[in-house]
């Protein structure tokens, strides 16, 4: 996000950079169950990002002072693996960017996995992001929905993550890394497709209300390509 002096152009003759429509999706391929060692996981390509997620437990929760009595506690993990762009370095640790999308990631979780079923345990999800290029956090949500269902992990519902944002005065759907990068507004949002109950939502830019619902349209329709591409990797794998 931002902008600078050598802004590029990012609509040309009513066309985005990598030639996509305005509500049209980046390439999506996912695999469930590639992990040998995980409980659930799964593999995902989003146009040039490529992300891999994996499930452990419900195990006991450790250490034992943060179980809850009632409930399964989600510890979750995002990181970007240090050859995943050019502007990642090998530092150790997580940073401020990582530990704020392992939040909402496992906020998104909180909300659909049925924890009250494991009461005093923790189910780990961690998501590498193994190539970057923009809109990371979605895939990574998306990829690790996949992967928490393949554990047999009760859910009420299976989310998936889309953002849309704004490029001069047009909403545009899935941002990439340049999109990303010199767009007005970004905005991620994952859903629960079954009742369209929204789990995540951030807004980098501003947007108007009007934009705000034209890119949650975009997002649902949107949405119902990535439901399908999750339910069936799914099938593929566990038929
Ligand atoms: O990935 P997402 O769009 O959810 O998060 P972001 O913070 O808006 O980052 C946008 C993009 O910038 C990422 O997808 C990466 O391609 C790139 N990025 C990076 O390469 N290294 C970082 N430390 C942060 C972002």
């Amino acid at each position: 996000m931002g902008g600078g002096k050598n802004k590029p152009e990012l609509i040309v003759d009513g066309k985005r950079t990598d030639g996509r429509a305005f509500d049209e999706l980046r390439p999506i391929k996912i695999e469930a169950g590639v992990l040998k060692n995980a409980e659930g996981s799964a593999y995902l390509e989003w146009g040039n990002n490529k992300v891999l997620a994996a499930v452990y437990g419900p195990k006991e929760a450790q250490p034992k002072h943060i179980a809850d009595p009632d409930r399964a506690i989600i510890k979750c993990r995002y990181q970007m693996a240090p050859f995943s762009s050019l502007e990642e370095h090998n530092r150790s640790g997580p940073n401020r960017r990582a530990i704020e999308i392992s939040k909402v990631t496992k906020e998104v979780f909180e909300n659909v996995i049925l924890l009250d079923n494991f009461p005093g345990s923790e189910i780990d999800i961690f998501v590498e992001v193994l190539q970057s290029d923009g809109g990371t956090r979605a895939a990574g949500i998306t990829a690790a929905a996949v992967a928490v269902a393949s554990s047999g992990i009760p859910m009420r519902d299976i989310p998936y993550a889309v953002s849309a944002g704004k490029a001069g005065d047009q909403i545009i759907l899935d941002l990439n890394k340049i999109e990303d990068n010199y767009s007005d507004a970004d905005m991620p949002v994952a859903i629960a497709p079954r009742n369209n109950d929204i789990l995540l939502l951030q807004m980098d830019g501003s947007l108007s209300k009007e934009q705000v619902s034209k890119a949650m349209e975009m997002i649902q329709k949107a949405g119902e390509t990535v439901t399908k591409l999750q339910r069936d990797a799914l099938e593929a794998r566990y038929r």
